[in-house]
């Protein structure tokens, strides 16, 4: 049989890299970070200096690029072609960069069966965290979960995120990038961001991510 597959969808600053994270652990599960990809793929764009736009070019870059993922205490580190990059893909740059990357259908088409394949190749059970899991990369996913919170609220998660890390970068410049991303994300043509019909939708603006984490495991214990 399959693994187990997890969906968690939702906009920047939703809890979900936390939830899933903390979900993974517990379950005993794979984590997915999707997010990751296109932002490890974003900045291999940036490096080699291709337009954003530039389909055949970014294609081209699909057909070489080695990104792989590893679990270190409590961090799960990405690796792009090889070295750690995980700081790195996580600047205010290269998430526009990100956004802007996957919008190309070429590079959504060209990272799903890297996508299914790291979740497919868990032994229990794999949650992947994304835009568009619970409508294009698993349609069938086991359990499907949207998270969503107030704008404000999520600006300033990223905020204390970014200021963590030593990144200064004030909370109106955040919201205004996050406005942007979010914009972007869910007006784009393939693959929008949008609740998959059978997701479980929860607001994690008043409600701590430790209850929503306790939310999400009890349904997906109920249904393995
Ligand atoms: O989740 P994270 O903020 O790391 O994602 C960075 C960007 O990658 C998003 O703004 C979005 O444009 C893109 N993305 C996507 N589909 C996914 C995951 C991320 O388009 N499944």
């Amino acid at each position: 049989a399959r693994p187990f597959i997890v969906a968690i969808d939702g906009p920047a600053g939703a809890g979900k890299s936390t939830v899933s994270k903390v979900l993974a652990r517990r379950l005993g599960f794979a984590l997915v970070d999707t997010g990751a990809i296109y932002r490890s793929v974003a900045l291999k764009a940036r490096r080699e200096g291709l337009a954003f736009d530039d389909d055949e070019k970014l294609g081209e870059l699909l057909s070489r690029v080695h990104i792989s993922f590893q679990v270190e205490g409590e961090d799960n580190h990405v690796f792009l072609d090889g070295e750690d990059v995980s700081g790195e893909i996580r600047t205010p740059e290269n998430s526009m960069a990100a956004s802007q990357v996957s919008s190309r259908p070429v590079v959504r088409a060209g990272l799903l069966s890297l996508q299914r394949r790291l979740a497919l190749q868990a032994p229990k059970g794999a949650i992947l965290e994304g835009r568009d899991i619970g409508t294009v990369v698993f349609p069938d996913a086991d359990a499907k979960f949207f998270l969503e919170a107030d704008p404000s609220t999520r600006a300033r998660r990223r905020f204390e995120e970014l200021f963590q890390k030593g990144v200064e970068r004030s909370l109106e410049e955040v919201l205004a990038d996050q406005i942007k991303r979010d914009q972007d994300d869910a007006s784009r043509a393939v693959a929008p961001l949008k609740p998959a019909e059978d997701a479980v939708r929860l607001d994690s603006t008043i409600m701590p991510l430790s209850e929503v984490v306790r939310v999400l495991e009890q349904t997906i214990l109920e249904r393995m």
